[in-house]
């Protein structure tokens, strides 16, 4: 078997120019001065993708990996160094890229459809497919200026994985998307996978990384660390995490992400305060933030894991219909969990805040904080979930139609 992708010692640049806020005017008058410094996204990176493999690119921000899927897609131009595609590529990058705000979902299928290589005919045929997949249907003949970050993924990746492509790149947009949609991608990269094609894929979710790759590199300022089979890469990748090698340690907490925001702490309060509750109880969940710089409309959420990194759930304000507005000034965010449905055991939180799309990381802080939770006076049988079953007697003769009793 081949390899679908091969990378020969690629390098990109970009320019980073000295003063921030300037305006293009000022950029434009300024050329030729040596204002900017050339920043070394990516620095000598070679690596091949085996064919039909699904393939993690992991790395913390920063570290290259956007970039380097946009050499890819030849969306960008390497300065140095050679790619070299083996079959037909299909990209899903950014949330809304390709898509033309002021056409309708079904003039952007056509549009995108054909910017990926297909013919008039062949999207015709595809339409409907198309669009069930991405549950947009009742909004198809709306501008997808109206759309929400989470349809305009959908629709995007229901057009990229319909073209039919022998390689597909896939950039973190479909944390995006709910846990439905997630759920139906996760089952498309597996048919996919079966299917012989190539998917290469970035992810914030280890789990979900760990679940589907087969292979994986890991990218640290624009260097590759490693390369080859997923779990020996992954597994020095998340160790790196592990250590102090963060955006910023503070407070014995690694906090990864852009920074205007800072989550300082968080709670988890049982009834009488602790970070202990019996099954079935109330929670309340604090997180206390700081503010280096206003954000407009913040999401924010935690999730929580059991200690052998199973990822459990999740919840943020977005999803929850909680706009914040505009962040501006330190304050405390409260969560209450009606009811904690985990079976008895010792819970991590991680939690995070991101811009309004979900897409950019302004500060993700991982085990920021554990909890119990006890069996009270009942026992269980095992497992992540504590279910509210109801047993009892069924009488058969009754139900069962044409037994005589
Ligand atoms: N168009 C650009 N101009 C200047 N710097 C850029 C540009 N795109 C990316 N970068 C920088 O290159 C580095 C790698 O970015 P990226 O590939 O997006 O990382 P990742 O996807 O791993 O978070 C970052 O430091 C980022 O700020
Ligand atoms: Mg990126």
């Amino acid at each position: 078997m081949g390899d679908a992708i091969v990378i020969e010692g690629i390098s990109k640049h970009f320019r980073v120019y000295h003063e921030r806020n300037q305006s293009l005017k000022s950029a434009v008058m300024r050329r030729g001065r040596g204002t900017y410094e050339d920043f070394l996204a990516l620095d000598d990176v070679s690596l091949t993708v085996p064919e039909s493999s699904t393939f993690a690119l992991v790395g913390d921000n920063g570290s290259g990996k956007s970039t380097l899927l946009k050499c890819l897609a030849q969306i960008l131009v390497p300065d140095a160094g050679r790619v070299t595609m083996n079959g037909r590529v299909a990209a899903l990058l950014e949330v809304g890229s390709g898509f033309h705000p002021e056409l309708s979902g079904r003039d952007n299928v056509y549009l995108n459809g054909s910017i990926l290589g297909m013919t008039r005919q062949e999207i015709d045929r595809k339409f409907d497919a198309i669009v069930d997949f991405s549950g947009v249907e009742q909004f198809i003949d709306q501008p997808v200026k109206n759309y929400s970050s989470g349809m305009y993924v959908r629709l995007g990746f229901s057009v990229a994985i319909n073209v039919d492509p022998e390689i597909l790149l896939v950039d973190e947009v479909l944390a995006v998307g709910d846990a439905a949609f997630q759920a139906k991608c996760t089952e498309k990269f597996a048919q996919l996978n079966r299917e012989g094609r190539t998917v290469v894929l970035v992810s914030h979710s280890m789990p979900s990384v760990r679940a589907m790759a087969d292979h994986a590199a890991w990218l640290s300022g624009g260097h590759l660390q490693a390369v080859g089979p997923a779990a020996p890469v992954l597994e020095k990748y998340e160790e790196s995490t592990r250590g102090a090698t963060g955006n910023a340690v503070i407070g014995g907490l690694e906090h990864n992400g852009s920074g205007e925001i800072r989550i300082i702490e968080v709670d988890v309060l049982g009834h009488d305060g602790l970070p202990r509750v019996d099954v079935g109880d109330p929670v309340r969940v604090r997180i206390a933030f700081d503010v280096a710089e206003p954000v407009e409309n913040p999401v924010f959420g935690f999730a929580v894991e059991a200690l052998d990194g199973a990822y459990l759930a999740a919840t943020n304000t977005r999803n929850a219909g909680v706009p914040l507005g505009l962040v501006d000034k330190p304050g405390v965010l409260e969560c209450v969990l009606p009811s904690v449905q985990l079976h008895p055991g010792d819970f991590i939180v991680t939690a995070a805040v991101t811009d309004s799309t979900t897409t950019h990381s302004i500060d993700h802080v991982r085990d920021v904080t554990r909890f119990t939770v006890d069996s009270g006076d009942r026992t269980w049988s095992g497992g992540y979930l504590a279910l509210p079953a109801t047993w009892g007697p069924v009488d058969v003769t009754a139900t069962v139609p044409g037994r005589s009793a």
